[in-house]
Parts: C-alpha cells; structure tokens; sequence
C-alpha cells in the first residue's frame, strides 16, 4: 500500500497530444518548422491533428476520472498562449487552458502545469533561440502572465520539462528541434534553460499564489561497462552531463567542477553571469523526475552503441565526451530501444534522498513503449506495460519505505502520441489511439492501473 495521498497521474505535452497547430491565433513553434522538413521525423510523420486533444479534451478528462486518477500532468504550449514569445498574448489560447483545468477541477483531478515542453515560438529561435540569453527572459515574462491568469486554479508547477533533451537533442545532436548541431551553442542552450527555470521560479515567487514550484530533470544511472580507468570516466562523464549539470544547479546552486573542466576546450563559459546561479539554484518545493532507463557506458574506443540510438541522422549529445560508446548489457528492452532496469529507479531515488536531501520529489514521467496491437474483439492487452510499470511502481514503493520523500507517480502516458522524431511508431500509452479515427480504446494497463489506484497500491504480481 502507498502512503495516503499519494499522488496517482499520468501525463502528456501539448505539442504530443494537442494538434489545432493554427487554431484560433496559435503561433508557430520550432516543432512545427521540424516537422516540415525532410529526413527529421521517421515516416515523415508530423503533428497537425495530434491526436485532436485541442478538440476532444472533455472526451480525455472523461477517460482520466474513469481511470481514477488523483492528478494530471499536462504542458501549456508556448505559441498558442503568446504566438511569437514576445509582446501580445492571445486570449483564446489562455482560454483553452482555463477551459481543461476547470474540466479537471470538476472531477476531482489535480492539475499540474508544465510551462514549457519544447514547443519554442519560432519567433524566439529566429532570435537565437535557447543559446541567446534573453530567451531566458522571455520565459520568465511568460510564466508570470501564465501563472498570474492560471494560479487562482492550478497548485503545483513546474518549469521546464527535460532541460538536458532541450539543450543537447536540440543544439547539439540535431535529434529534435530546432535540429541545430552546434556543441557551444548547446551549452549555452544548457545554461540558459536553467535560468529560464530560476528565473521563472522567482517571477511567480513574488505572486504569493501559494504555489508548489518545482523543476524537472530526466535522469539516469550511469555504470561503466568494465572497472577500467576509461571506462570509469566514461561514467563520470556522462553522469555529469546528463544527471550533475542539472541537479547540482538546482539543487545547489553550482556546476559540477569536473564537468566544467570537460567542457573547457568548447566554452570558456564567459555566459556564465554573476547572480545566474544563486537563480537557478533559489529553493524549489519539489523535483520533478523522468525516469526511462540505465546507461551502461565505455570508454574504450569502439565500444559498441546500444540499440538506443537517434530514428534520423543526428550527430552526439555528448558534446566533449563524444568517445564514450553506450552498451547494451543484455537487459530486455522497449520498442525504443532502452533497457528496463527498475533497479535503476531506485538507485536514482536514493541518490536524490542521499545527495540532494529534502526536496519532495515526484515521478512526473515513468512507462515504456510497445508495438501495441488492437485486437480483433476491440482489446488491447499490452502485458510488457504492465509488467513495466508494477515492477517500477514496486519499487517507489521500497524506495520510500527505505525514507526517500517521493510523493507521487505519473505514468507516460496517458494515450498513445507523437514521440517527437520517431512519430507516431512508438505507442507509450495507457489509451491506445487509432490515428485514423482518433477512437480511444483502454489498453490492460490502463484497466490494470485504474485497479492499483482503486486500491491504493498493488494488488499481486503481474502475469
Ligand atoms: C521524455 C519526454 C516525453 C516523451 C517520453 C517518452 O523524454 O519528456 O515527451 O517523449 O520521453
């Protein structure tokens, strides 16, 4: 059984889900010029209609309350609420927004805000887009008018979803949008996301709404592939670039040392400015976590490179340790790839307890794609999900029985959507969604969650 009050969610983004990319005012985001051009999205899949929650959110809320979920996470899209991330704000676009959360509201379900879940007015990108430094700026501006109009309705909130995605698939591998490939330029990315977060964190502060502020980082544990010495600081590596850049700016204020001097020959980090930290790292009242999978790496030249790699020709996130292979160490792994490891769960878990104490932390994003398959009698029966998801929710369970303070779960996702460059292939979620006819069928883990909330924790093992 989990604590009481503990926090049952699922949860999607706007430009996944949403479609309406025109409807009434919305400007354009960097997603949408991605998607325009060739070889970025796998079958040239792009997300017009989404899957139509612009126009069938009633139905969706519907679904969640059926579900029994205590809590929905959602993002807010940039362009539809402020088209070109500067000057005028559309109404309609607030409206939509004010419109979902009473839906929530009226069924008893919590909604948590995303401000920002990668759709960039392109406007911004034109700009300079995240390695200029008033992009920064803009989102503060952003997520005060937000938070001013939304605040009277919605508690918790956080920030940007996934820096780490933003920043280096954006800038640097090419991977997503605005599928630019330039290292410096990621890390300033890197570091002006976080101060979009401090930033946007200290614009709603001084609103005294009473808000639940909090950010969100994707995290991984990160083992070597053997003991040897490379090997080793391959891990140190990329546990820096992907876990400690983050958590140690907004946890503690501060770059990790190590990873600064990594990154030496790419910046002199000259766009590091005074009071910049003391921002990102100002006091949040919870964490967001995603959590997907383990890196198991090496240093060794050569070393192989898991199944996990980009869908489209993108170069390396890893700006400075591009050597570094990722390996895969015979777990059994998702339609996307990555290996399940809720070992690694915990492991991350307890890192946060141990090394960054006393921040509340929430899983915001847990689950895993497989070729779901609708059924000729109209069921979709996805066991691989469930057994994700029971063997990940099982280990929340130790983890805060061993005195980590984590409050809630999300699964992702609610239903089957967009998955950025790999299209709509991979299916994450609870509701399977015909793409044709938009119809909404609950998958087994969808059923199968409704029973764990229904009984506040899990049942038995799953078959
Ligand atoms: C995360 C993203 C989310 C979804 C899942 C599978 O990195 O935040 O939008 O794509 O991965």
């Amino acid at each position: 059984m989990f604590p009481t009050g503990f926090v049952w969610g699922a949860a999607t983004s706007a430009y996944q889900i949403e479609g309406g990319l025109t409807a009434d005012g919305r400007g354009t985001s960097i997603w949408d010029s991605f998607c325009r051009q060739e070889g970025r999205i796998v079958g040239g899949d792009h997300a017009e209609t989404a899957i139509d929650h612009y126009n069938r959110y009633r139905d969706d809320v519907k679904l969640m309350a059926d579900l029994g979920l205590t809590a929905y996470r959602f993002s807010v899209s940039w362009p539809r609420i402020q088209p070109d991330g500067s000057g005028a704000y559309n109404a309609k676009g607030l409206d939509f927004y004010k419109r979902l959360v009473d839906e929530l509201l009226s069924y008893g379900i919590d909604p948590w805000l995303t401000l920002y879940h990668w759709d960039l007015p392109q406007a911004l990108e034109d700009a300079g887009g995240w390695p200029a430094r008033d992009t920064s700026k803009r989102f503060a501006d952003f997520a005060a008018t937000v938070h001013a109009e939304l605040s009277d309705r919605v508690r918790n909130w956080s920030t940007v979803n996934e820096p780490w995605c933003s920043a280096f698939l954006g800038y640097a591998s090419g991977e997503h949008a605005p599928g630019r490939r330039e290292p410096a330029a990621a890390l300033r990315a890197a570091h002006h996301l976080n101060l979009a977060h401090g930033l946007a964190v200290q614009a709603m502060r001084a609103q005294n709404a009473g808000s639940q502020i909090g950010g969100c980082v994707n995290l991984y544990p990160v083992t070597p592939a053997t003991a040897s010495e490379a090997d080793q600081d391959a891990a140190r590596r990329i546990d820096g670039l992907q876990n400690r850049f983050f958590l140690d700016a907004l946890l503690k204020g501060a770059y990790p040392e190590d990873v600064l001097a990594d990154l030496s020959h790419i910046s002199d980090m000259s766009f590091i400015q005074d009071g910049d930290l003391a921002a990102i790292g100002a006091p949040l009242d919870m964490l967001l976590v995603n959590y997907y999978s383990r890196f198991t790496v090496s240093g060794a030249p050569g070393g192989a490179v898991s199944a996990a790699a980009a869908p489209t020709d993108s170069g390396s996130p890893w700006i400075g340790s591009e050597h570094v292979g990722f390996v895969n160490a015979g777990r059994p792994v998702t339609a996307m790839g990555w290996e399940v490891d809720d070992s690694g769960l915990y492991e991350t878990l307890r890192r946060l307890a141990d090394e960054y104490p006393r921040v509340p932390l929430y899983i915001s994003e847990n689950g895993a794609a497989y070729d779901d398959v609708l059924g000729e009698d109209g069921t979709v029966h996805d066991p691989d999900r469930v057994a994700y998801i029971e063997a990940h929710l099982r280990t929340c369970h130790a983890a805060i029985e061993s005195g980590v303070p984590l409050q809630g779960y999300f699964a992702w996702s609610l239903m089957d959507n967009f998955e950025w460059a790999w299209g709509y292939g991979k299916r994450f979620g609870l509701v399977y969604v015909d793409y044709e006819t938009q119809a909404r069928t609950l998958k087994s883990s969808a059923l199968w969650y409704a029973d764990t909330i229904r009984h506040g924790g899990l049942l038995g093992r799953a078959q």
